[in-house]
């Protein structure tokens, strides 16, 4: 079954493009760019990596973007993970991408764009593989923030096929930036929010997803399963879960593939994912081996979860029907 994982066309919809950092390039970059890090070897980057939980998690992914600032910085950093995914043959991906992690920092919004645009063009005419951005809201900063964030996004609005919401969920719920959102929406953007695993108040986020916010997709999202009414409405919309099993056994110690076995069997549009794959060490192909080691699937389940991801994948219909 490995080599069929392997071979099969796979669809990631659920990927950090910061997350995706590996120690190498964090250490060329830091190089490049005269940044001082604590650590000189790939060991001791990875041996620093400490996390039993999102917000430990998120310190060490915050603190690995230091490198990050220029153009070509942004085009690299994008440009290795296409390079990798095309080799897992993903054929289709969405990259979120948190900007206001980089011009918290000083870095201007259209260094990062550019550089993440200009890796997704050559990508695609090298490799084949297509992708686009999601742009993400950090859910820690004010929401105010977010809707200045969004004003400056509108420039590049072609580039960007939607917004999420990350970084720490609590005491920070979708409807504190329900206005954002309307905006977003008012603006061609699809919508999707993390409702990360296993939160304070997980369910009434997903609800609030669903009845105030109106996503499209719910990151994560496995929560729902508490509450069939969550679940029937999920259903009734055919929403995707883009669910990342390796790195949810990371942040709760559990990697939720008895949830991830519940969806598949209640019929949701559940999809598998890698979120932050360096830190993680998984990438899409590693998590569907994770899947399929824990439930045993069989293949047609296999192409079930990758053709789910095709479906709700935020493309015109022609051009997801030629990546089938
Ligand atoms: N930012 C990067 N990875 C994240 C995750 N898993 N949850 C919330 N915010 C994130
Ligand atoms: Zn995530």
């Amino acid at each position: 079954m490995r080599s069929f994982i392997a071979g099969l066309p796979k669809c990631e919809l659920h990927l950090h493009i910061e997350g995706t950092l590996e120690p190498e390039l964090k250490l060329a970059l830091a190089e490049r760019n005269g940044v001082p890090l604590p650590h000189s070897t790939v060991e001791e980057v990875r041996a620093a990596y400490e996390f039993d939980s999102l917000a430990s998690f998120l310190v060490g992914y915050y603190d690995g973007m230091r490198v990050l600032l220029t153009e070509p910085d942004f085009y690299d950093l994008a440009t290795a993970y296409l390079r990798r995914a095309s080799a897992q043959n993903v054929r289709y991906a969405e990259i979120f991408f948190d900007p206001q992690a980089h011009t918290s920092r000083g870095v201007p919004f259209d260094v990062v764009i550019r550089g993440l645009r200009r890796a997704l063009l050559d990508a695609e005419r090298t490799w084949g593989v297509r992708a686009q951005l999601i742009m993400c809201f950090l859910r820690d900063f004010q929401a105010e923030y977010a809707m200045a964030t969004l004003l400056e996004s509108l420039p590049y609005r072609e580039w960007i096929v939607g917004v999420g919401l990350d970084s720490d969920e609590r005491g920070n719920p979708p409807e504190k930036f329900a206005e954002v959102f309307a905006r977003a929406r008012r603006e061609g953007y699809l919508l999707t929010m993390h409702c990360d695993v296993d939160q304070e108040n997980s369910t009434e986020h997903i609800r609030q997803c669903l009845e105030v916010i109106g996503v499209d997709r719910i990151d994560h999202g496995v929560n729902a399963l508490e509450d069939p009414a969550l679940v029937a409405e999920i259903a009734r919309r055919g929403l995707g879960l883009t669910v990342c099993p390796i790195s949810n056994g990371y942040v709760t110690g559990d990697r939720k593939t008895d949830a991830i076995r519940r969806m598949l069997d209640l019929g949701l549009r559940v999809t598998i994912n890698s979120d932050d794959p360096s830190y993680f060490q998984a990438y899409v192909g590693e998590n569907l081996e994770a899947v399929h080691e824990a439930l045993g699937l069989t293949a047609a389940e296999l192409v079930r979860l990758e053709h789910n991801a095709f479906e709700v994948a935020w493309l015109p219909r022609t051009i997801r029907d030629a990546l089938l």
